[in-house]
């Protein structure tokens, strides 16, 4: 695949050597900050163009190493995957059309590709081995695989459903009906794209909703996608062994990579940034409503409609009069990937602020709770936290003393979190490995240098 290559040398694999990074205090950000292609939309572009019969096109793909690794498995499915000029072309094989890889899967840090990808073969009558980095190997696999026996594919694999794991897909897979125990967005979408190629109606019940992403483009490529809210949730049903049609796809900027410039801007003195074109996909944008609850100078700028979803360009400036508030826990699925960022903006507000009902992110790349109140507390921050929740006590605008060398944890949005912090913190703040940045926004730090934060590598 021309690009994936093309993309190894400015890419950070999340497999080498650790690349230990600095942030220091730094004073009016300034500019454009022009965030990559969103993750999520990256990852099913190619999984439902190899689904599809004919070539999809995608431009603005977000080439992460995440989402090269399932342009890579897309490749070993048999789909043709690759890039010239700007954009990526897909050219698929079919609902049902997957042949079985001659090798195992690696899907490196991605728990989305992962769990995506099971879902997309396992009703198709081959068998897959899948695994990750150390990361991926120690998350929850059977809140995918539950479901997928249901259609009547088996998993094989380590103690406590991880990975590596075999995938022995369906010969003749049944339609389910599944009502998801965890709120995921993963979990629907690994059990939509098996329904697809089951016979009759595929229907997944979630009681709160997650991102939608899946049941929007699903719609897109021709298949029939309908959501109901209904008193027992929210009720998605697909018609099952339709003929996706391939699409022409400008993936959107990533509005889970915004929130770093936007929330460095909200804490570093005398900043004033522009981070343009982000959608506002009401499942996804939770973080900009709550900043501005937290009286965070963000404003929708240009706001628009675009492919049938609100856009709009965030700007963000200095804001010294923070005040911590209590989060809703019902806006938990919509935000649930920027609670560390927006734990960092908590150190710097006056105040709790209390995160209730986020269990997920203890399942995350790391355990995000965990990881966050560690390094949080090593930077002078106090945090409590329970099992579900967490509460970060804010020190105020200049209160945060930092100097700590704090750990990623193979965890892109924890070693980000921490070099925003630094940014606004009396001491620099040290990260142990900045390479796992590599996986979501390989220009984190050209971007956030070229807006004038002082974060850096150390040799
Ligand atoms: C994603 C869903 C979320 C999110 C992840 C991307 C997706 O995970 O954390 O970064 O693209 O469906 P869960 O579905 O496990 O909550």
């Amino acid at each position: 695949m021309g690009s994936a290559s093309d993309n190894e040398e400015g890419v950070m694999s999340s497999h080498g050597e650790a690349i230990p990074m600095i942030a220091r205090r730094s004073s009016g950000l300034s500019g454009e900050a022009h965030v990559p292609g969103d993750k999520s939309i990256s990852h099913r572009s190619l999984i439902l163009g190899a689904m599809a019969v004919g070539e999809t096109r995608v431009t603005g793909l977000l080439e992460g190493q995440d989402v090269l690794d399932t342009a890579k498995a897309m490749q070993a499915f048999g789909a043709q995957v690759e890039k010239r000029g700007e954009t990526w072309h897909v050219h698929g094989v079919g609902v049902g059309g997957f042949a079985e890889p001659d090798g195992v899967i690696d899907c490196g840090n991605s728990g989305t590709g992962v769990r995506l990808i099971m879902g997309a073969m396992a009703t198709t009558p081959i068998s897959v081995t899948f695994t990750g980095d150390a990361s991926l190997n120690k998350r929850p696999m059977a809140r995918v695989t539950d479901p997928l026996a249901l259609f009547g594919a088996q998993a094989h694999g380590r103690s406590g459903g991880r990975l590596p794991m075999t995938i022995v897909g369906a010969t003749d897979p049944l339609p389910v009906r599944y009502a998801t125990p965890v709120p995921s967005a993963q979990v629907k979408s690994a059990v939509l794209l098996a329904g697809l190629n089951a016979p009759g109606e595929t229907v997944v019940i979630e009681r709160e909703a997650t991102r939608d992403h899946s049941e929007r483009m699903l719609n897109g490529f021709g298949a029939s996608v309908t959501t109901e809210d209904t008193p027992e949730g929210r009720v998605i049903t697909l018609q099952g062994q339709p003929e996706l049609k391939p699409q022409v796809i400008v993936v959107p900027r990533d509005p889970s990579s915004a929130a770093f410039p936007v929330c460095a801007a909200i804490i570093t003195e005398g900043s004033d940034v522009l981070v343009p074109n982000i959608g506002l996909n009401p499942t996804r944008a939770g973080l900009f409503f709550t900043l501005q609850e937290m009286g965070a100078d963000l404003t929708f700028e240009n706001l628009r409609e675009e492919g049938g979803e609100p856009v709009a360009d965030l700007r963000a400036r200095f804001s010294p009069d923070l005040t911590g508030i209590e989060v809703p826990a019902e806006r938990a699925a919509s935000m649930i990937d920027e609670y560390p960022v927006l734990s960092v903006v908590a150190a710097f507000a006056t105040g709790k602020t209390h995160m209730p009902g986020v269990k997920e992110l203890r399942v995350k790349e790391s355990d995000r709770i965990d990881a966050m109140a560690v390094g949080l507390r090593a930077n002078g921050v106090a945090v409590d936290e329970g099992e579900d929740w967490w509460t970060v006590h804010g020190r105020g605008h200049g209160g945060v003393r930092g100097g700590a060398v704090t750990q990623s944890h193979l965890d892109h949005r924890i070693a980000m979190s921490f070099l925003v912090m630094g940014l606004a913190t009396q001491e620099p703040v040290r990260v142990d490995d900045g390479g796992p940045i590599a996986t979501s926004f390989p220009i984190f730090e050209p971007l956030m240098t070229g807006l004038g934060a002082d974060i850096s590598r150390e040799s």
